[in-house]
């Protein structure tokens, strides 16, 4: 366990000088922010992204599945165009890639859970655990909300439970990231690595306590995290994304897919007459992705007998324009937010309404440079 660890707080650890460089490599794009500290701000000295599509031979906006090494050369030639050098860089692990779960566990000290865990593990994740790296976190009691079990309510004594949060990440997905960021040429000692849910959070969960829902749409999938009491507490990936709107649209309409995308884009679900197909399969699609999302929250809700106040929409499929109105639908009396990693930073006054608008594709990135900065 301890060789697992070992490697897992060097991946997880943070408290850099310097320039420091996050870079999420999505499905459809690279997306880079080199930020530094500089006295108590945190200043944005540059950013940039990538599509990936026309390296595989198709369209921007479409997921991939590239090679690790036309990854590496596509990141390279980004960072050299931008003419971005770091200090110190670190990257996301996909969501996919990874496994991420809740379980309860007895009360029990340290030494004895360090041994509960890999075995609890095992049940969870499909492959030998000799052959992942795994962390754990004891999530923190919950102030509120909890459901009474039902022999304490009748006065019977229990042994308290601990909710651990366990996360998983293949040896050969970690592999796979250093070989990148060795052929991207991209300098600095040790990998730090991060699952990307939790460089979201970070560019994007403020200190609100209350229960809120966090959804990173991108072009193949949709990430969910549920953070409740400033951690944590659930998460699930929807196996659809924004492209998904996009193939609906160039199907219907019998337009190609960069046509269909370039009207996704521009005209968004605002009610324009030139966009009513883009709102039918845009509602069509987001309210498929929005009903998983719901139910996914339904079961928390139910379970922990709470709400959730607030959603916060990430990804470069929460750039639509007014996609708050269609989430809306499935999260009635609740407020619709499109994240603002951005804002987290010091940014040129002349650049912010780009930024605004890019904003939202930034979350992964921004949030995997702050935690380079982490005390
Ligand atoms: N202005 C816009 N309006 C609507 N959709 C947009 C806009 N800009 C980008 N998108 C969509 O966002 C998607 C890309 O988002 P993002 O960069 O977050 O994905 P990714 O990180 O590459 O994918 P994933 O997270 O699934 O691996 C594309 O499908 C693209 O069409
Ligand atoms: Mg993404």
């Amino acid at each position: 366990m301890a060789s697992f660890l070992d490697p897992i707080t060097k991946l997880f650890g943070g408290g850099h000088k310097g320039a420091i460089l996050g870079i999420d490599i999505g499905s459809s794009f690279i997306k880079v922010v080199l930020v530094e500290k500089v006295g108590e701000k945190v200043v944005l000295k540059n950013y940039g992204e990538i599509a990936l599509g026309p390296r595989a031979g198709a369209s921007a906006g479409q997921a991939t599945n590239l090679p690790p090494e036309k990854i590496a050369e596509t990141l390279h030639d980004l960072l050299k165009e931008a003419g971005i050098t770091a200090q110190h860089t670190l990257l996301a692990i996909p969501f996919s890639a990874s496994l991420l779960t809740v379980v309860e566990l007895p009360e029990v000290g340290k030494k004895e859970l360090d041994s509960m865990i890999p075995i609890e593990a095992r049940r969870y994740i499909p492959v030998p655990i000799s052959e992942v790296s795994l962390d754990w976190w004891i999530l923190p009691k919950r102030k509120a909300g909890e459901k009474v079990p039902a022999a304490a309510a009748s006065g019977e004594k229990v042994l308290g439970k601990i909710e651990v949060i366990i996360a998983a990440i293949h040896n050969e997905v970690i592999s796979k990231y250093e070989s990148i960021k060795r052929n991207a040429q991209i300098p600095g000692e040790g990998s730090h690595f991060e699952i990307e849910i939790f460089s979201t959070l970070r560019a994007v969960v403020g200190r609100d306590l209350s229960p809120v829902l966090v959804a990173d749409i991108g072009a193949g999938s949709t990430k969910l995290a549920l953070v409740d009491e400033g951690v944590v507490r659930g998460s699930h990936v929807i196996s659809m994304g924004s492209q998904d709107i996009s193939i609906a649209l160039s199907r219907s309409q019998a337009i190609s897919f960069e046509k269909a995308e370039e009207l996704k884009c521009r005209v968004g679900v605002t009610g324009d007459a030139e966009g009513r197909d883009v709102f039918v399969v845009a509602e069509l699609l987001l309210s498929n992705i929005m009903n998983e999302a719901k139910r996914f929250v339904e079961n928390y809700e139910n379970k922990y007998n709470t709400k959730i106040t607030k959603v916060i929409l990430v990804g470069g499929g929460a750039r639509l324009k007014g996609i708050e109105k269609i989430v809306e639908k499935n999260f009635p009396n609740t407020s619709i937010v499109i994240g603002d990693p951005f804002a987290r930073l010091d940014t040129p006054a002349f650049l912010a309404p780009t930024l605004k608008e890019l904003s939202p594709d930034f979350a992964v990135a921004v949030g995997l440079a702050l935690k380079g900065l982490e005390e």
